[in-house]
């Protein structure tokens, strides 16, 4: 599926400058659901944005096509090529201090292994 984001406030017209902020809440608790109901979720930013619009039958004036999701049951990691296989493990998370901190602090700029940049 692909996650859209509306660009106005349906009852008003107005700019909605959160609508990006709100759809990434919505998906991240599709995933929670997901979990719950034993499926298994993979946002991907990689994808055919064009086509997307053109699927779903959006303007991209009104509307931002921001990721897609793949839903799914887990499979069986051994029946993964060895390379695919060996990337099934937890990637690591940044510790909390580097991501929250108190306005009289500043966080620490180390980078770890989730950098999704490379
Ligand atoms: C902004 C962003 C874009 C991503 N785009 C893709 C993508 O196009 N294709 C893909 O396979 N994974 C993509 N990923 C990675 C997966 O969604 C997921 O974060 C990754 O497999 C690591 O999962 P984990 O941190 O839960 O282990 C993206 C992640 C982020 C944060």
């Amino acid at each position: 599926m692909i996650v859209f984001a509306k660009k106005t406030f349906t009852l008003t017209g107005k700019v909605n400058r959160w609508s990006e902020f709100d759809a990434g809440a919505a998906w991240a608790s599709l995933a929670f659901q997901a979990e719950i109901l034993a499926l298994s979720t993979h946002g991907m930013g990689g994808f055919d944005d064009a086509r997307a619009y053109e699927v779903a039958g959006l303007d991209k004036a009104d509307y931002v096509a921001i990721a897609a999701i793949a839903v799914g049951k887990r499979g069986d990691t051994s029946a993964l090529p060895p390379e695919l296989a060996a990337k099934e493990i937890p990637t690591g998370r940044k510790p909390l201090q580097q991501i929250a901190f108190e306005l009289s602090s500043k966080p620490d700029q180390k980078e770890t292994s989730d950098d999704h940049s490379a």
